[in-house]
């Protein structure tokens, strides 16, 4: 069941009044259904049956506690790309054991409270990045579990700003010198290759990619074990796309069915990094309209008090994201350029919508704003951070209260 309906009058949550949140809350606003990520966990979980995989939510999707906490209370694990993730990972009660650490540009501090740690896996990304680990795990007499990310030189056909599995990226390594490295870390005293990890990019809609992707990673783990080097999982990274518009995504079942054809016969065990699938269509993004105005040629401007602050996607992508009024009104249909408070031309949260002229006050909902929303937020024009509101069991509750300004100074002299 969808996790946002529209009655005549309003736009419900789970059944509760998105407007009544809004009023109390304020706006700027995220509010997420703790009901529909339940539901996207568990159909991929599901998916996979009984054959072993865990779920490593990629927190750089949505990192708010409360729904890091309620991924961890249905049985996820974590995939964090940075001290801060691992840190958040942590307090949001995960084991060392359940996060893997991944990205590019690792730095000193965050690899040694990764060893000190003992994270499931150091996902590397290039041969300095061994050498690093092995220095500092066998320092402190330790062996670090790594997984090494191949670059597959697969194009994801997503946007060139999310697409990480071609050569010309930052990400990862070619094939023909992961194989080398393997044998390298296999040697060596610090270190324990417990993986192999692929991620060709996000948002993707062809599950075509990432099965070329994954039978290379399942090839070079065949070929290691044949060399005597067993590993203890594939990690197949995150990707998996959601419809923005209308288009169809593939289904949980579908994306489960291509990776188990691949991987089921290696018998290892899968790691799954999902973000977006997980989270994003659970939350929408609240603004309230402060003014419009007539532009040349009969379209029409509809400022909110919510913008690329809040919701960086249309503007750094070009992202498309359904706009819809909380409060459905039945005048004829106008074409709306949504923009938000900004001081720039690209703080835009849609162009040409046709919807009923809305009025300064009315309530706007921006869909599927649950994933790289409200992490993505900035500060910029000394915007305060927007709120969040969990709906979860017919209730809600303000999961992170709205930034004052002198929270945002605190960190400035006085
Ligand atoms: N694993 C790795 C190594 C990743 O780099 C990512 C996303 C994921 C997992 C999770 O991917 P997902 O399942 O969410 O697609 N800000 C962009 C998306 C950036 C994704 C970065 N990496 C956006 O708003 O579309």
């Amino acid at each position: 069941m969808p996790a946002f309906i529209h009655t005549s009058s309003d736009l419900l949550c789970d059944g509760v009044s998105v407007s009544a949140i809004a009023e109390a809350a304020g706006t700027p606003l995220y509010i997420y259904s703790a009901a529909a990520i339940r539901e996207r966990f568990r159909d991929i979980d599901h998916a996979f049956g009984p054959y072993p995989h865990s779920i490593h939510y990629a927190l750089k999707a949505n990192s708010t506690l409360a729904i890091v906490r309620l991924i961890r209370d249905l049985g996820g694990a974590a995939d964090a790309n940075s001290g801060g993730e691992i840190e958040v990972a942590l307090r949001a009660g995960f084991d060392p054991g359940d996060v893997v650490f991944t990205g590019v540009g690792k730095t000193a501090g965050e690899l040694e409270r990764a060893i000190d740690i003992g994270v499931k896996a150091i996902n590397i990304e290039s041969a300095g990045e061994v050498d690093r680990i092995d220095e500092i795990a066998s320092g402190r007499g330790r062996r670090a579990r790594i997984a090494v990310r191949i670059n597959p030189d697969i194009d994801p056909q997503s946007h060139p700003h999310i697409s990480t599995g071609l050569r010309t990226t930052k990400f990862g390594i070619g094939l023909d010198d992961a194989r080398e490295l393997c044998r390298d870390i296999s040697r060596r005293a610090g270190l324990e290759l417990v993986g192999l990890h692929v991620h060709v990019g996000s948002q993707i809609m062809s599950l075509e990619p990432l099965r070329r992707a994954v039978r290379m990673l399942v090839d070079l783990a065949d070929e290691l074990c044949r060399g005597g080097i067993r590993l203890d999982h594939l990690d197949v990274g995150g990707g998996l796309g959601i419809s923005y518009n209308g288009a169809q995504a593939p289904e949980g079942t579908e994306y489960a069915a291509a990776l188990l054809s691949l991987v089921q016969a290696s018998g290892l065990r899968l790691v799954l990094e999902p973000g977006r699938v997980l989270v994003g269509p659970a939350g929408v993004l609240v603004g309230r309209v402060v003014d419009r105005k007539a532009q040349p040629g009969g379209k029409w401007f509809v400022i909110l008090d919510a913008g690329m602050t809040e919701l960086m996607r249309p503007a750094l992508y070009g992202a498309f994201h359904r706009i819809e009024p909380v409060c459905p009104r039945s005048t004829p249909g106008i074409v709306c350029d949504i923009v938000g408070p900004v001081c720039e031309t690209s703080d835009t949260l849609g162009t040409g919508r046709t919807m009923p002229l809305p009025s300064v006050g009315d309530l706007l909902a921006i869909f599927d704003a649950g994933a790289y929303g409200s992490v993505m937020a900035s500060n910029y024009n000394r915007r305060p951070m927007a709120a969040e509101v969990l709906v979860d069991d017919g209730r809600w509750r303000i999961i992170r209260r709205r930034q004052r300004i002198d929270e945002m100074l605190a960190c400035e002299e006085p």
